[in-house]
């Protein structure tokens, strides 16, 4: 692997803690971490190297799934941490910061590969960006690559500005585009279910598949995030990008080439199929709630508008689900039904693939048991692809039908995280499980009408009980289509 510095904006925030030292730690510990790595971390706060290894370290204990049980390995992987004070703002705290850097790739011998990772609000990509440039520090006579996090703008016109100014720093094969649903693992085994099964390949048609569900629901309310969310809902804050990503991934073909190129060229390909809706149409196909009061496992929870720091009056949607279709030759005709949320009933994200129905025999009466195939791929919080086909028992007159489920790849017990592997990928140079520019922009375009119906009213807002699966139009949406949502319990 090779040597790599790793430069990290917001090193003393949530978000580090959380997910991307735990995230680092796995990988050393997996022997996934070059062997000359060293992570500058930067923030406002008036820390020493000494005090942030500290905090990391805790970090360590609270979050990282192998509990950090080891002190001497956890003791020798803080040590290639190190701290300055860095305003966003002041050039000349990227100098000094260049000079850091330089004088340990000197010590190291190592080329200047360097990985900036900013784990901060979007407001501030521009100024690192630019500073970066105009420091020095981007001129590495190595690689250099940008990792960031959604939210990537606000709707079209502010991604494409983000974009525009990220790229007079970055080109687009140096930006990491997080998408933490990409680097779930079910997720990033999608693609082989396909390649390696001829029978799945020959299976992922229109003649064959009736109609794709992709849900993720959530338990949690709003929890302490009423800024952010008040201001985004779930269209953006789910349904923009890790929604559209699993429809993504879902309709792409991939029978020989898994290439990044390739991949992110299919994607591309799929979103430029989607059916773009015209404003005043979006009422006919997507489906807006707000969840009121209810309750979630028994215990009793206030609605949104009564969420500390949201106004009552608020018409943020916290619930969305959408009917769409993709019009190329694979997928004419099969809707693909999506559906996110808060305070609904249990927290679970799945895709559901449901095959048409057998040609009816005369024999065949549908009271008896029998149920379309299905192919379920639960991406959390359990992990598993299974596909459900029909059986018939044994017994008298021929016996019951009876659909069982055969497992295809049960999760495993341990498996890694998704920053593990997208930060692992991010190392390694492999931008495959990345969102590309084209796949962002592309996303925007088909949510922004949607966007704008909301803001002007023309969708209603439904509320609907916490604790549920969201307003009873989600169903209707698909009993037009004869269908239903598959394992709402
Ligand atoms: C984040 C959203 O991107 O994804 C959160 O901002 C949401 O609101 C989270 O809770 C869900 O992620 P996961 O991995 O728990 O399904």
């Amino acid at each position: 692997m090779e040597p790599t510095t790793f430069i990290m904006f917001g090193a003393t925030g949530d978000l580090a803690k959380r997910k991307i030292y735990p995230a680092l730690y796995n990988l050393y510990v997996d022997g996934k971490l070059p062997q000359a790595f060293t992570l500058f971390g930067l923030g406002r706060r008036e820390w020493t190297d000494e005090s942030f290894r500290i905090n990391v370290e805790q970090s360590l204990h609270q979050f990282s799934r192998r509990g950090a049980k080891d002190a001497e390995s956890v003791k020798a992987f803080v040590r290639a941490f190190r701290y300055s004070v860095l305003d966003i703002g002041r050039e000349d705290d990227y100098r000094k910061l260049l000079k850091l850097v330089e004088g340990r790739e000197n010590e190291l011998s190592i080329p200047s590969n360097r990985l900036f990772y900013l784990s901060v609000g979007p407001e501030y990509f521009e100024t690192i960006a630019a500073n970066i440039q105009a420091s020095g520090l981007g001129s590495a006579n190595g690689w250099k690559r940008l990792v960031i996090e959604k939210p990537f703008g606000h709707d079209l016109r502010s991604a494409r500005d983000l974009n525009r100014k990220l790229s007079q720093a970055f080109a687009e094969e140096e930006i990491y585009r997080i998408d933490h649903y990409l680097g779930k693992p079910v997720v990033q085994r999608m693609e082989s279910l396909q390649q390696t099964n001829p029978v799945m390949q020959a299976l992922w048609t229109n003649r064959y598949i009736s109609n794709v569900q992709i849900t993720a629901l959530e338990s949690v309310g709003v929890e302490e995030r009423a800024g952010y969310y008040d201001h985004v809902g779930a269209v953006r804050d789910m349904f923009q990008n890790h929604m559209l990503q699993l429809l993504m991934m879902t309709a792409i073909h991939l029978p020989h080439d898994s290439s990044s190129e390739k991949v992110r060229f299919k994607k591309k390909k799929v979103m430029e199929s989607l059916e773009l809706v015209q404003k005043e149409d979006v009422g006919a196909s997507v489906i807006r709630g707000q969840y009121s009061e209810g309750s979630i496992q028994g215990k009793p929870v206030v609605g949104y508008a009564s969420e500390p720091g949201i106004a009552p009056s608020s018409m943020n949607d916290t619930f969305i689900a959408a009917r769409l279709l993709i019009d190329n030759n694979d997928w004419r005709g099969v809707p693909f039904y999506i559906r996110t949320g808060k305070r609904m009933k249990e927290k679970s994200t799945k895709i559901v693939v449901e095959f048409k129905e057998p040609v009816k025999q005369p024999w065949m009466k549908i009271e008896e048991g029998i149920e379309p195939n299905l192919l379920v791929i639960e991406i959390g919080p359990e992990e598993s692809i299974t596909l459900q086909i029909n059986t018939k028992e044994p017994g008298p007159n021929g016996g019951r039908f009876k659909p069982i489920r055969i497992d295809l790849q049960a999760g495993q017990a341990d498996s890694p995280e998704a920053y593990e592997n997208l930060i692992g990928d991010a190392l390694n140079g492999d931008s495959t499980f990345f969102a590309h520019w084209d796949e962002v922009e592309l996303s925007w375009q088909w949510v922004q009408p949607i966007l704008d119906a909301f803001e002007e009213n023309l969708v209603p807002l439904l509320p609907y009980e916490a604790g549920t699966y969201g307003p009873a139009a989600s169903d209707a949406l698909l009993a037009k289509d004869g269908n239903h949502w598959w394992f709402d319990a």
